[in-house]
């Protein structure tokens, strides 16, 4: 019989984003010399204090020390950069001349190298480049390495910088990284809770880009092997971080979900967590997790389908179920596995006053527009509202089993 093809997936699409080159393994960072070695002999090196002090850092310097590699560390990158932290590595990454921009950290670092790239080679203030492909010439050669398993910037061309708390991004092909090295021994120190978060972050990344009304066939394969990985590795790491196996599962993931996201979309989950973040500084990952629930189910009817589909990769046995049914059991595994890694299903738990979500409701359909256009379901300020209100609650029809 002839499938159809799902409406979703219609029209042409373009694959751009992934990193020139991937290397990654265990112990994949001591490939940092060569790597370094073909685009100069000048490192700007851009992570953070923590990053540093978990001895992350090091593992990079010391292969460029043995290798004979000039370098310098700006380890000034705050946790969700403004615009203040932004221009400090603009300044830094135009202060000297440099031949490649390593970026070393979670998503944070990784975006902010971004930065330091670009505003070596380009003109004028980090402000003049939000939105798409505003940045005129390219960057330095951007060499990206992870050491958490959740925002997928080594596979994208986005920065996300909070300007006045709002989250702005600059999308930049200049920003695509020559290379990237995921080595899974680097994300080993992380502490449980961050694990929890970041992994969240990246099944966000993966579900909400196979629902987004821009999925394709190449973004929700990419997201489907992201969304089993984590199913196989996310508890296991979050239980015992030195876990090589988990955490290598997890370390791919990420990056297949970045990979998606960056063909495809996040939609309505990412507009809630960035409000959430806009208004209490709710770390994005745990936000993004809180949300992801609701927004499977508030889009259940549009993506039967796929939900059904991430059920499966989710380890659901969906044979013999009806799809509505499959795609509920999708948001309960989902919250399985939240509940699994100790993390909140509702707003009330991490403190948010119900009488903020009017404020909330409004900054989401005000400020994310740009994520809500491309949420397979309409959503209007009333519809933002109620979607506060269940997550205030804590309340999912997929969990009571009421309505099949
Ligand atoms: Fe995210």
């Amino acid at each position: 019989m002839e499938r159809k093809i799902p409406s979703y997936f219609e029209g042409v699409h373009e694959y751009v984003s992934m990193p020139r080159k991937l290397v990654f393994g265990p112990d994949s960072v001591k490939q940092i010399g060569k790597e370094v070695k073909k685009f100069g002999n000048r490192v700007l090196i851009v992570t953070d204090e923590g990053v540093q002090k978990a001895g992350l850092v090091s593992k990079v310097t010391d292969v460029l020390l043995a290798e004979g590699v000039e370098f310098y560390v700006f380890n000034g990158v705050k946790m969700e950069p403004d615009l203040e932290n932004a221009r400090s590595v603009a300044k830094a990454s135009r202060e000297r001349s440099y031949d490649v921009v390593v970026g070393v950290g979670g998503g944070s670092c990784l975006d902010m190298a971004k930065v330091a790239t670009v505003m070596a080679t380009n003109d004028g203030d980090v402000e003049e480049y939000f939105g798409d492909e505003l940045v005129k010439r390219p960057g330095l050669p951007l060499i990206l390495i992870p050491t958490t398993s959740g925002s997928g910037s080594e596979a994208t061309k986005g920065s996300v910088i909070s300007v006045s708390d709002v989250k702005k991004v600059i999308f930049s092909r200049w920003m695509i990284a020559e290379v990237a090295i995921v080595d899974p021994m680097m994300t080993l120190t992380m502490p449980p809770k961050l694990t929890a978060i970041t992994g969240m972050d990246a099944l966000s990344h993966a579900i909400e880009s196979t629902l987004s009304k821009r999925s394709n066939i190449i973004s929700s394969t990419l997201a489907k092997g992201s969304v089993k990985l984590i199913s196989e590795g996310l508890e296991a790491a979050y239980r015992n971080g030195r876990d090589v196996n988990a955490r290598y599962r997890m370390a791919i993931a990420a990056t297949l979900a970045g990979a998606s996201f960056a063909n495809s979309s996040v939609i309505l989950g990412h507009g809630l967590s960035y409000a959430l973040s806009t208004l209490f500084h709710v770390p994005h990952g745990l936000g993004c997790s809180i949300a992801l629930p609701y927004v499977m189910e508030y889009n259940l009817q549009e993506r039967v389908e796929e939900l059904k589909d991430i059920a499966f990769y989710l380890g659901i046995n969906v044979g013999g179920l009806d799809d509505v049914k499959a795609a509920r059991m999708a948001v309960r595994a989902v919250v399985d596995l939240m509940r699994e890694v100790e993390l909140p299903l509702s707003l009330r738990e991490v403190g948010i006053p119900k009488d903020a979500i009017p404020k909330l409701a409004d900054i989401l359909v005000s400020k994310y527009q740009r994520l809500l256009v491309n949420n397979p379901r309409e959503v209007n300020y009333e519809d933002a509202k109620r979607i506060f209100e269940k997550m205030w609650e804590g309340e999912l029809e997929s969990l009571s089993g009421s309505k099949g």
